[in-house]
């Protein structure tokens, strides 16, 4: 039985939002573990940036201020989707697996007394390959190793008792498996962490789009996310305590501040696409407020549009679809499906002739 949270999303009006569901015709977007697709507003907003303010930021003129103050609102809404202490903890870049670089190279720098850092066989290759490279710096890597039950592979936090002790600089893991699908217990992993003084890092990038992140209740250290996942165009974010990132010494040009969020985002990144991001936020609190009319704060309606979305894709967007939808879906939706992944996508832009689709072609893959 869905939930009322679940029957209340406005799943029709949702598509409607969706310029390339409409323009696409009847090929089936399946492919979303590996991106969204970006309602209207998010498409206003980068071609407004292009058109409008398409400059270098931190220029003493009008269009260049602009791209300042756009940068600056972005992170205030990046900071409220993950439940920021501060706008200021927030950077832009290309893509998750180049902050996790950055910042994994810092750690290895920082390595001390502890050189162990905790890396589950769950994860995806970008946050296990780019501290595999911390070795050549000294790193020892300590494996957290996923159970296989009856509901598939999972994380058990329990499993890091012996792994985690006074020696361990950092555990990184992942929110959701992108393999399986399965959640792991991160607040856990941060309280098991921080008992022995090690920090804790994490891969948001596939579990965002399912559901609410609060860096502050999580008590993590890092998050990383890839905006194109959460209807954002293509680029990348990190969320970082103020004061953890602060002590790490970072790459930067000399002229850049060493405190963050500058100290993370070397060079120039596409301004457009953070654009993009603030829009696909607004996107998603403009859904929360839609579903829950009245909520007072934006982290509020953020928090309720995501908690919604959840409940939807556990119940109605993966409910079984008429048999009629299923023949017509199966001939749709070939071309969408990349045979080499076997990891499922599962995402609230769907009706049940969509859903019927990825039953389809799930049994492909
Ligand atoms: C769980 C997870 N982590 C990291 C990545 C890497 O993301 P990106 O290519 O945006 O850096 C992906 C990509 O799909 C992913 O699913």
């Amino acid at each position: 039985m869905p939930d009322q949270l679940a029957l209340e999303f406005p799943v029709d009006d949702v598509r409607r939002r969706f310029p390339a569901l409409e323009r696409a015709g009847p090929f089936v977007f399946f492919d979303n573990a590996a991106g969204a697709q970006i309602p209207d507003t998010v498409l206003e907003a980068v071609t407004d940036h292009l058109l409008a303010r398409n400059v270098q930021r931190g220029g003493p003129y009008r269009q260049s201020r602009e791209v300042d103050a756009m940068i600056g609102r972005a992170r205030e809404s990046v900071a409220a989707f993950v439940n920021a202490c501060g706008a200021d903890e927030v950077a832009f870049g290309l893509n998750a697996t180049s902050f996790i670089r950055a910042i994994s190279l810092a750690v290895g720098q920082t390595l001390g007394s502890r050189p162990e850092i905790v890396l589950s066989d769950l994860d995806h290759e970008a946050n296990i390959a780019t501290w595999l490279a911390l070795e050549r710096a000294g790193a020892r890597i300590v494996w957290w190793r996923a159970r296989v039950g009856d509901d598939g592979a999972r994380l058990h936090t329990a499993d890091l008792g012996p792994l985690v002790t006074e020696r361990t600089r950092l555990v990184a893991c992942t929110m959701a498996s992108n393999a399986t699908g399965s959640l792991v217990d991160v607040a856990d992993v941060a309280w098991r962490a921080h008992a022995v003084g090690a920090e804790v890092f994490l891969d948001a990038v596939h579990y965002a789009p399912h559901g609410p992140i609060d860096v502050q209740a999580l008590d993590c250290d890092y998050l990383v996310c890839s905006g194109y996942k959460v209807f954002a165009p293509h680029m990348g974010f990190a969320w970082c305590r103020r004061e953890a990132i602060n002590r790490l010494p970072t790459f930067r040009e000399d002229f850049i501040p060493d405190v963050t969020p500058d100290k993370l985002e070397a060079g120039t990144y596409a301004y457009e696409n953070v654009a993009g991001m603030e829009a696909a936020v607004g996107y998603l609190e403009h859904l929360g407020r839609r579903c829950h009319p009245g909520r007072a704060t934006r982290a509020e309606a953020l928090r309720v549009a995501m908690t919604t979305i959840a409940a939807y894709e556990r119940g109605p967007c993966m409910a079984s679809p008429p048999p009629s939808a299923c023949a017509t879906a199966s001939r749709r939706c070939a071309s969408a499906w990349r045979v080499s992944t076997r990891r499922r996508s599962r995402q609230a832009l769907r009706d049940a002739t969509s859903v019927s689709a990825a039953a389809i072609c799930t049994r492909r893959g």
